[in-house]
């Protein structure tokens, strides 16, 4: 079970989210992700993913929110939101003139932190942080008489958490064990 943050939180998050999609950086790819992290004080701290021509130098929306916070001295968490594409504003995250991103197509499904973002995240982030993956549609409404599926709240968002995303991971308390 996660831990969890207000309702107005979590709205706030998601829509800064939204927001650091639109600075991704994603020529290759034509695939947008945006992040956005909550800090016990209230701090809303973003991340795009951003591309290289050497495609190995690529960093995830996620890997930018977190490296952004801890070297501006932020390393406490309290929720994360992941975002790819909102239908709604289309214009907002692709603007027509926007060379980098003319061709590209979004992804509508919400997207899940890949295995390298998960790790680093363990670093930072307990077990039972929450973690929204947002549909490209937020909010998704249900159609009449439709229930949420097991692990899916309002607005079409999963709601997820490291230990699930992560199970049986190392951290840093395992550099801590005794040794010979
Ligand atoms: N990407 C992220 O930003 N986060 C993830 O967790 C999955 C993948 C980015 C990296 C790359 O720019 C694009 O999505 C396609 O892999």
């Amino acid at each position: 079970m996660s831990s969890s943050i207000s309702v107005e939180d979590k709205e706030q998050l998601i829509q800064a989210s939204i927001e650091a999609k639109q600075n991704s950086y994603s020529p290759y790819s034509k695939f947008r992700v945006g992040a956005a992290f909550l800090t016990p004080d209230g701090r809303l701290i973003k991340g795009a993913n951003i591309e290289n021509a050497s495609y190995g130098g690529t960093i995830c929306a996620e890997r930018t929110g977190i490296v952004k916070a801890v070297s501006d001295g932020v390393s406490k968490f309290s929720a994360l939101a992941v975002v790819t594409y909102v239908l709604a504003n289309p214009y907002l995250v692709c603007p027509p003139s926007d060379v980098h991103h003319t061709a590209s197509r979004d992804v509508s499904s919400a997207c899940s932190p890949c295995g390298m973002c998960r790790q680093v995240l363990r670093e930072f982030c307990s077990n039972d942080m929450p973690i929204y993956l947002v549909p490209g549609d937020y909010p998704r409404p249900l159609k009449e008489n439709e229930k949420s599926e097991d692990g899916y709240i309002e607005g079409g968002v999963r709601q997820t958490n490291l230990a699930e995303l992560l199970p049986d991971s190392f951290g840093p308390e395992h550099l801590e064990l005794p040794r010979k």
